[in-house]
């Protein structure tokens, strides 16, 4: 009768994993373009399904054509250089990198800034290894099969060997053996991937104790073909497959057959293996499920809930690994576990180096890392000030994360605050969502002990402030007293202007020296202008304002530039039965009476005069109290000295500027304003 063992440790290895899922979560996205730099694995139906689904490969940088493009870098990482040169040009990517990868990168970095010759034990072809020696600016000796070239060797004063991660490590360790022997000062980072070597020796151990070995692998999978070179070496019918459609159809019955897969096999074709030998049901513990037998193997070095210190040694965009003290394997924390703020990015939160306390939420020993929380600790360690700031009042900052239909979530050490709608604001207002990302301050009014929540006001802040202001003011408030002040609103009216927690009134006829229609054709809302208390009631707590400058005063500018008996320009600027009024400077206009407008007599202004038209005329009389300026064209074509007595009509006597406008809009009668002559 047939029998089946197949390998715990078979299938995906965490890093391929992660990648895999990544790269399908990307492909979901329809608004982006992504491409992976090289195969994401070294499987053909993933590959094409991934292709199928908008995620294509690309060997080269070379061959991105599409500037909004998103570039993946896979599991096997990537030289330096690729980093730069998407650096440069600003082209978005997504590193998955394997944290196992990523630290060989920064031990090579590290040992060849010190001056080390690195050595790598690896395929020279792999992209691993490719990418491992552009951190060392590609001057690696990579050895693989060969002998070591002993004398190039000893003419470096110190040496740093790593492995490639699927390297066999007895091979490794018989490289290093050499090299010791060869070289006085040598550092040896053992860099094989625990998943590969736990790949390998499971593998190992049931090739030797069963009639038939199946890996199943890409033919470009090094980590496959290291398995089946192990496997061969102790069972000499070992088969290396791509898919359950290689297998043989017969040859199976009464043997016993180990099964294993490279960390870059699908479940589903391991799976389709194993459905296809037909005594399926044997295989440890009666489970099918790869991934159920991975987490069953886990063992218990460090239990979940867990609460570990280590150090950050490496961030990427998405997550960031920490060096836990006591631990050899890989500690992940994803940007959703290291804050609650959506804005944040990893890099806001953490740097190379930085000590950080996190809770383990899951752990592969197996694979040999832990995903770990940060804001899960933080939020612990933290609720207890929070609870301390419900009791004191203090005023407390925070940032706001998240805008919902009820409120606001604000980050107050970084544990999440709700905010109502009806206290994130002083007056209630509907859309709070110009709150989001803003620092703010506010009080904890409620903490609920149980659920560990706890309620926030902003408003309370708020008032309080508004109330202090309102103090400080009324205490130092005097006529005559000068503001810089804050335009808080228009009305046809006036304009109200806040002076610091106490708003006054600038009212219309007092933003301009001229006629204006609206406030807004001197001030905008928002704008900072300087004002004076011009009158405060006590009682009502009225403020009255005043805006216009007294050496603004076009009566007294006009009064400085001429005098009677001046001939002047001016422009006509209306025209009334009595006369035309002339502008002399803006807002300053002189009446120019029916009566001095020609030598000759003329029934209205109109038959010598249009608005608009420029003309030379003589200052006959000036009334600055009265704001009145009577002007004369006759006096200036008759060559005549008017006197005061028929300069007619007298500065009294004609209808100051106010009234005159009145006047247009009741007709006075030509005949009238004659008989003034
Ligand atoms: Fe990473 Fe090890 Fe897999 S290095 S990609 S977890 S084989």
């Amino acid at each position: 009768m047939m029998k089946i063992e197949a390998a715990k440790s078979a299938g995906f290895c965490f890093g391929v994993k992660r990648a895999v899922e990544k790269a399908y979560e990307c492909a979901e996205d329809k608004e982006k373009k992504y491409y992976t730099l090289g195969p994401i694995i070294h499987n053909g139906s993933v590959i094409e399904d991934l292709n199928s689904k908008g995620v294509t490969v690309i060997d080269s940088l070379d061959d991105l054509k599409d500037n909004n493009a998103t570039v993946i870098i896979r599991a096997h990482g990537v030289p330096k250089a690729v980093y730069d040169y998407l650096e440069e040009r600003k082209i978005e990517f997504i590193d998955l990198t394997c944290p196992f990868v990523k630290k060989i990168h920064n031990i090579v970095k590290e040992k060849y800034e010190e001056g080390y010759k690195i050595i790598v034990v690896g395929k020279r072809e792999h992209p691993e290894v490719t990418g491992i020696n552009g951190w060392c600016e590609n001057s690696a000796y990579i050895v693989f099969d060969e002998d070591i070239d002993e004398e190039y060797i000893k003419s470096f004063d110190k040496i740093c060997v790593v492995a490639q991660t699927t390297v066999n490590k007895e091979k490794f360790y018989n490289y290093i053996k050499f090299l010791k022997n060869t070289c006085n000062c040598i550092e040896v980072f053992d860099t094989i991937c625990s998943a590969t070597e736990k790949r390998q020796t499971e593998a190992y151990e049931i090739a030797q104790r069963n009639d038939m070995m199946i890996v199943v692998g890409g033919e470009n999978s090094s980590n496959s073909q290291e398995l089946y070179k192990l496997c061969k070496s102790v069972c000499p019918e070992t088969y290396l497959i791509q898919n359950a459609s290689q297998l043989k159809s017969g040859g199976f019955e009464n043997k016993n057959i180990g099964i294993t897969a490279g960390a870059s096999t699908p479940a589903y074709i391991i799976k389709e293996v194993l459905n296809i030998m037909s005594e399926v049901k044997t295989m440890p513990n009666g489970e099918e499920n790869f991934a159920d037998i991975l987490e069953n193997y886990l063992n218990s070095s460090l239990h979940i809930g867990q609460v570990v210190k280590g150090t950050v040694d490496r961030v990427s965009p998405t997550e960031i690994n920490v060096n836990i003290i006591g631990f050899k394997g890989v500690g992940i924390i994803s940007l959703d576990d290291l804050t609650d703020d959506p804005q944040a990015k990893t890099s806001d939160v953490a740097k190379i180096g930085d000590e950080i306390e996190a809770m383990v939420i899951k752990k592969n020993d197996l694979e040999g890392y832990v995903l770990l929380s940060k804001k899960k600790v933080d939020s612990y360690k933290n609720i207890e000030k929070i609870k301390a700031y419900a009791e004191t009042q203090e005023i407390v900052n925070g940032k706001v994360v998240e805008i919902n239909k009820g409120g606001a979530s604000v980050l107050v050490d970084s544990v999440k605050v709700f905010v109502p709608n009806s206290l994130a604001t002083e007056r209630f207002t509907e859309d709070i969502s110009f709150l989001m990302n803003t620092e703010v301050a506010l009080k904890i009014i409620d903490f609920d002990e149980r659920r560990k929540r706890a309620v926030g006001s902003i408003k309370a802040v708020l008032v309080e402030e508004k109330k202090k202001l309102q103090d400080a003011f009324w205490a130092g408030a005097e006529v005559g007293k000068v503001y810089q002040g804050t335009v808080k609103s228009l009305t046809n009216f006036g304009a109200f202007v806040d002076l610091g927690g106490v708003d006054g009134l600038v009212h219309i006829s007092e933003l301009s020296w001229g006629r204006i229609k609206h406030p807004s054709e001197v001030l905008k809302e928002g704008d900072v202008a300087e004002v004076y208390i011009k009158d405060i009631d006590q009682e009502t707590k009225k403020i009255s304002l005043g805006f216009k400058k007294a050496e603004d005063n076009p009566w007294v500018k006009v009064a400085n530039q001429i005098k009677v008996g001046d001939t002047i320009e001016c422009k006509i600027v209306r025209l009334v039965p009595f006369g035309a009024f002339a502008e002399i400077i803006p807002f300053v206009d002189g009446l120019i009476h029916i009566s001095q407008i020609s030598d000759k007599r003329i029934n209205k202004p109109a038959d010598e005069l249009k608005i608009g038209e420029v003309v030379e005329a003589k200052v006959i009389d000036m009334d600055l109290e009265k704001q009145k300026i009577s002007l004369s064209i006759r006096a200036l074509l008759e060559n005549i000295i008017i006197d005061d007595a028929e300069a007619a009509p007298a500065a009294e006597e004609v209808a100051p500027v106010e009234e005159a406008a009145e006047e247009v809009v009741e007709e006075a009668p030509v005949e009238e304003a004659a008989t003034e002559e």
